[in-house]
């Protein structure tokens, strides 16, 4: 029923979710800011859901185990799949460190593209910028991304950002690009 009524409703342009996945500090969250600006500017509907910021709110009963984190994903997804049902550009910046779990969120959500932003461990823990590397790496914090848990890199993302090569300002023009090639963008 739901489905009908919103054949309705005039929808001004196709949803889709840009899935922004890679170790902490690989730049998720500076270029997911970034591209929603320049959506902001163009008037595009755009929403950002970040790692941090759900993890004290939506998920702030979840911890980093593995189940923890499926359960994290699971929870994004959902509410990613109705911001781009309805129109919405959604940014979802996570470490996302399962390829079991993207694959449910490209499943789930249908529209869907895949940004894999990436950088050397080395330069990442020369970043540092929540120093929770040197935490990780002094035990203090015994299962971090990189360090003690896992990360499977993507094996066919839309999209490669290798943050030690390109400033953020380029990263974001190739998101971009990649959405007005896809036809999300007029
Ligand atoms: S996940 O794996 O997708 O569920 O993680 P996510 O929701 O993106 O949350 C990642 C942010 O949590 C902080 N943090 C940790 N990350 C990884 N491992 C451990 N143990 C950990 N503890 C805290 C960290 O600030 C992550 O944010 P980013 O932006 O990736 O640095
Ligand atoms: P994440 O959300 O993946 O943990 P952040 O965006 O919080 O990453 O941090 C990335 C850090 O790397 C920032 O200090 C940012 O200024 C820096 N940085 C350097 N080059 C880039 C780039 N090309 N894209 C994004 N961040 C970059
Ligand atoms: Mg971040």
């Amino acid at each position: 029923m739901q489905e009908r009524k919103r054949g309705k409703l005039r929808m001004t342009q196709q949803g889709v979710t840009v899935w922004l996945t890679g170790l902490s500090g690989a730049g998720k969250t500076t270029i997911a800011k970034e591209v929603n600006h320049r959506l902001l500017e163009r008037s595009v509907p755009t929403e950002y859901l970040d790692g941090d910021e759900l993890r004290q709110t939506l998920c702030k009963d979840l911890g980093f185990s593995e189940e923890d984190r499926h359960t994290n994903i699971e929870r994004v997804t959902f509410v990613a799949k109705l911001l781009t049902k309805h129109g919405v550009i959604c940014l979802a910046a996570f470490i996302s460190p399962y390829e079991a779990m993207r694959e449910l969120a490209r499943r789930e959500i249908g529209s869907f593209v895949e940004v894999f932003v990436t950088a050397p461990l080395k330069v990442l823990i020369e970043r540092d910028t929540k120093g929770l590397y040197k935490k990780a790496l002094r035990g203090e914090i015994t299962d971090f991304t990189g360090i003690q848990a896992p990360y499977e890199a993507p094996r066919h993302p839309d999209l490669v950002l290798e943050t030690d090569r390109q400033d953020y300002r380029a990263c974001a023009d190739a998101v971009i690009r990649l959405l007005e090639e896809r036809g999300y963008l007029p």
